[in-house]
């Protein structure tokens, strides 16, 4: 069950991994507990997600985007792909942990609680970071920079698949957007409303009077997690 929810929700948060992280070796994989005899399902199918799944490689080194010094370009896009992949795991590692806890009822308050003052949390003076969507749960996530509302915009409502994020430097500030998907995880909160309990109904009525982001299905854009990074501290 872990496993399959940590597959599902690395799968939708980061769609576009970095090349680093294709060679961190996920220890889970290398030993199967079952099958002592080789890795060979590990061989033969390739590393689904091993991403977010994993905590911080390095928590020793600072991470790229706490750089005191001026960036160079390429410096700042590692450091804003870093920023979102923190917001991405800081979010996700709380959504799993508040699923196991309190089940979808229990981490729907958990993200209504927390998700603002963990995204908050990952910034800092130069480093921005944020999700937004076409479909707003929370209206405060409609604050991203127009570049993400434009890309939002101009990509619509589509199924994630093939669609590509963006990393560019553009007047001294280093942009990246990921695309995030819908997995099977989300459903339970974004999907339709009809399977919903009658508690979460409740929830999603009196906490979001407002929610849009219902209706959506296996495979769908959600939205975008974004980061910002200014090359010049
Ligand atoms: C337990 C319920 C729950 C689950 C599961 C869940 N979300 Fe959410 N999601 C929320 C809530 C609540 C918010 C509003 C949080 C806030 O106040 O910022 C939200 C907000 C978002 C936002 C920010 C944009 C907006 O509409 O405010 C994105 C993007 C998002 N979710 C994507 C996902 C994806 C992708 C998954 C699957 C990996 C997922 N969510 C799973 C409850 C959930």
């Amino acid at each position: 069950m872990n496993r399959l929810l940590v597959g599902l929700c690395a799968i939708a948060v980061v769609s576009a991994c970095s090349k680093e992280d294709e060679k961190q070796p996920k220890p889970s994989e290398v030993a199967p507990h079952a099958t002592p005899a080789k890795g060979t399902a590990a061989k033969t199918a390739p590393e689904p997600i091993p991403e977010t799944a994993e905590p911080a490689p390095e928590p020793a080194a600072p991470a790229p985007y706490e750089m005191t010094g001026e960036a160079s370009p390429e410096q700042g896009l590692a450091a804003a792909k870093a920023g979102a992949k923190a917001l991405g795991g800081t979010l996700k590692g709380r959504l799993m942990s508040a699923m196991q806890e309190g089940g979808p009822e229990g981490a729907l308050q958990a993200c209504a609680a927390e998700a603002s003052s963990l995204t908050a949390g990952v910034g800092s003076n130069r480093l921005r970071v944020g999700r937004s969507t076409l479909r707003l749960r929370n209206p405060k996530n409609a604050e991203a920079p127009e570049w993400v509302k434009t890309w939002l915009t101009e990509t619509g409502e589509r199924k994630a698949e093939g669609v590509a994020g963006v990393e560019e430097v553009v007047d001294g500030t280093a942009r990246v957007l990921i695309p995030l998907a819908v997995g099977g995880l989300c459903l339970a909160c974004h999907g339709s409303t009809d399977p919903h309990s009658e508690a979460m109904k409740t929830l999603l009525a009196s906490r979001y009077p407002e929610d849009k982001a219902t209706g959506y299905e296996n495979g769908d854009l959600r939205g975008a997690l974004w980061a910002e990074f200014d090359l010049k501290p």
